[in-house]
């Protein structure tokens, strides 16, 4: 994969209007573009039509509209989780998809073994809620499935399966966490914590989103020189 320097500007410069669209499982309902910065894409209540999803041996799907992006991915595990604090077990979030960062767009396809972070209550037959966190440089975007596990459960072959590109895929070690400030219909504006202990207010979430981005970044710098 061959940038330009130019060419990553000018990617910078038009990603403000983009997004990226879970695509499988299925998310909680039509993607809503002006929601995507929020909880759950704006969808504060998990859905009844809940997808079986294996409990292991998963695969999940997205379209990028960025060039660089990061992507994570975290779980809860009760039946309606409406707020960033379900996602997490004493205080940390309960991540399915750690942190990576990669390059491309369009659609990109990924294994999940849910069963393989040691989540408690990720089981056969319990409902879960999975919410993809996504950052293309300009904010966190948000968007969640609801979920039913079965051991037995296999993806539908109708499910598109493909990568855009084979760019490489590098963990991000920085703690990373949900930003949102808009979790809830009932507003809880304070329930935003994040990962790290300290970083609570407001102030503390710009940082991290600064972390992101710069991370990002930093992986279009060395596109650019590839
Ligand atoms: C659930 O049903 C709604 C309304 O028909 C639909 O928009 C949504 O895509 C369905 N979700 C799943 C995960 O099947
Ligand atoms: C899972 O959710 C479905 C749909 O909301 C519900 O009918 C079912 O009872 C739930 N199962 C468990 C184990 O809670
Ligand atoms: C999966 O297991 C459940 C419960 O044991 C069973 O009812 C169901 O028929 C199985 N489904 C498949 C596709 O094997
Ligand atoms: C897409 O790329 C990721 C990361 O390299 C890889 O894990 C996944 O298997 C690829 N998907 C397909 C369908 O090749």
């Amino acid at each position: 994969m061959r940038f330009s320097t130019a060419a990553f500007m000018s990617g910078l410069l038009t990603v403000a209007s983009a997004h990226f669209q879970l695509q499988y499982p299925p998310p909680r309902g039509a993607f809503v573009e002006d929601k995507e910065p929020t909880f759950c894409d704006g969808y504060a209540t998990a859905v009844d039509n809940r997808t079986l999803f294996p409990t292991s041996g998963g695969i999940f799907s997205i379209h990028s509209e960025h060039p660089q992006w990061t992507l994570g991915g975290i779980i809860a595990t009760v039946q309606n989780p409406t707020n960033f604090p379900a996602f997490q077990a004493n205080g940390q979030f309960q991540y399915v998809v750690p942190f990576f960062g990669t390059s491309g767009e369009g659609d990109f396809c990924f294994p999940i073994d849910l069963a393989a972070h040691g989540v408690s209550g990720v089981k056969d037959g319990a409902n879960v809620t999975l919410q993809f966190i996504f950052d293309g440089g300009d904010g966190q975007l948000y968007q969640c499935a609801d979920l039913t596990l079965a051991d037995n459960a296999t993806i539908p072959s109708s499910v598109s399966c493909t990568n855009a590109t084979n760019a490489a895929v590098t963990p991000v070690s920085t703690s990373v966490a949900p930003t949102a400030t808009q979790t809830s219909p009932t507003g809880s504006g304070s329930s935003t914590s994040s990962a790290q202990p300290t970083s609570t207010s407001n102030a503390a979430s710009s940082t991290l989103v600064m972390g992101v981005s710069g991370i990002v970044g930093i992986l279009g710098a060395v596109a650019a020189l590839l």
